[in-house]
């Protein structure tokens, strides 16, 4: 059915524990009691990025951003935006006091964004899987399963210049073809979202706006290395990154993109969850190894590395999530474009959780090589109060100074202000 107008009300964490659900449950009943619902859909989304202001609806087509958005509002909107067409004024963003921002592409904060990782987050239901296949999900899968041979696909994501997004940076392409190497036999495919780092939020975030992208990302890493069998490490305090996950991979199976004989191609792959328990040291990939086999989470020394020796001795590659939900788009757009993002070291974008003392926190994702100055001033919107910027903090145990040297050194901001 083709609607005319879809409300896009944030369901990520942050909007929901400040009365997100709620605002869902209200537009669908009016929208019911008005007999709207034919011509108008309600649609919760992944994170818009601006948790600070949330919760977030959107409406489209007009691309309208109100923020704040409480249950008593509810009844404006449709009233006024639904029915007459009429912006409510009152509920846009506006930090002047001045000029409305009416619509997401005039507020200061998305303008310098370029989002890969979060291209779905906010725009699709996670739990459809037909939303996720609308905007071209799964055809990543079909096209590395019918048309290229798991050399191909190292070789692209080789050519890609992907760099890990949980750690030390290292070439994703490499660890990949050090285990495709690896003689015949059980491999695994682990995907940490373990997500350890004080304030940081982009994994949770991705998975719950956009749990497909990591599926499928694991089926083509499994497909190329030669595993059957795959695992998402994902910490427990994630109870709605967890549920969209499981509710992905149940309707994943049901239309034959994960179990056996995928899409018919003979190619078997399945994934599995695993929790941990909050210990930040479980995050190291081979603590986080020990720990999925039930031991107790210790880093051991490398070599042998994971890809020789991982999960019960066997070939096992393991990536961030982030990283991941780069695959489906690279394997589609094509190595050459994504290379021709970032700096001359490190490509693509980078999604940082932007918190502390400046005027708009939330989820950013930017190209690779944009500077502090940027990231604070025209998308934090300056220090709050007017005060001076004194201090950033980045994210991780191994801070350096720039994003393009160590994509991890810069997982989250924690900004401080001169007062
Ligand atoms: C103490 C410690 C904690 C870590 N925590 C995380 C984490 O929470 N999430 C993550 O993806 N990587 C974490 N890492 C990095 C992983 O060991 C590993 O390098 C990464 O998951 C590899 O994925 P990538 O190549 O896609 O970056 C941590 C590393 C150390 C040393
Ligand atoms: S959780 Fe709603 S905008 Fe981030």
């Amino acid at each position: 059915m083709a609607y005319q107008s879809y409300v896009l009300v944030c369901g990520g964490t942050a909007c929901c524990s400040s009365g997100g659900d709620k605002v869902v449950a209200e537009f669908k009943r009016i929208l019911a009691e008005q007999k709207l619902d034919e011509t108008v859909q309600v649609v919760t989304t992944g994170c818009l990025g601006f948790c600070e202001q949330g919760p977030i609806v959107k409406i489209l087509p007009q691309g309208t951003f109100y923020v704040q958005v409480k249950p008593e509002d509810v009844k404006e909107i449709v009233a006024e935006h639904l029915v007459k067409g009429r912006v409510v004024q009152r509920l846009c963003y506006d930090p002047e006091q001045a000029k409305k921002l009416v619509a997401e592409a005039n507020i200061p904060f998305y303008q310098k964004q370029y989002r890969i990782v979060l291209r779905n987050c906010g725009v699709i239901d996670p739990e459809k899987i037909e939303d996720y296949i609308a905007r071209d999900g799964y055809k990543a899968i079909e096209k590395v399963l019918f048309e290229m041979t798991p050399e191909q696909v190292v070789e692209e994501i080789l050519k890609s210049g992907l760099r890990g997004r949980g750690g030390a940076g290292f070439p994703t392409g490499m660890k990949w073809k050090f285990a495709m190497q690896q003689p015949k036999g059980q491999k695994y495919m682990v995907c940490n979202a373990d997500e350890g780092d004080p304030g940081a939020y982009m994994d949770r975030s991705t998975l719950e706006g956009d749990p497909h992208s990591v599926l499928e990302a694991m089926t083509i890493a499994g497909y190329a290395i030669g595993a059957s069998k795959g695992f998402i490490y994902i910490r427990a305090e994630y109870p709605l990154a967890i549920r969209r996950l499981e509710v992905a991979i149940e309707q994943a199976h049901d239309l034959g993109l994960l179990g056996k004989d995928i899409l018919g191609s003979g190619f078997d792959f399945d994934i599995e969850l695993r929790f941990g328990a909050g210990a930040f040291v479980c995050g190291e990939e081979t603590a986080l190894l020990q720990s999925i086999e039930g031991n107790r989470g210790m880093p051991r020394p490398r070599p042998p590395f994971p890809a020789v020796k991982g999960l019960w001795g066997r070939p096992t590659v393991i990536n961030n999530v982030e990283t991941l939900a780069n695959i489906p788009v690279i394997i589609n757009k094509g190595a050459d474009w994504f290379n021709k993002i970032g700096t001359a070291t490190t490509k693509g974008t980078k999604v940082f959780a932007l918190t502390g003392k400046v005027n708009n926190s939330g989820l950013i994702e930017v190209p690779m090589g944009t500077t502090l100055r940027e990231i604070i001033f025209d998308i934090g919107g300056g220090i709050r109060g007017g005060h001076q910027f004194k201090a950033a903090q980045t994210g991780g145990s191994t801070p350096r100074s720039t994003t393009s040297r160590s994509p991890r050194s810069a997982r989250s901001w924690a900004l401080a202000a001169s007062s």
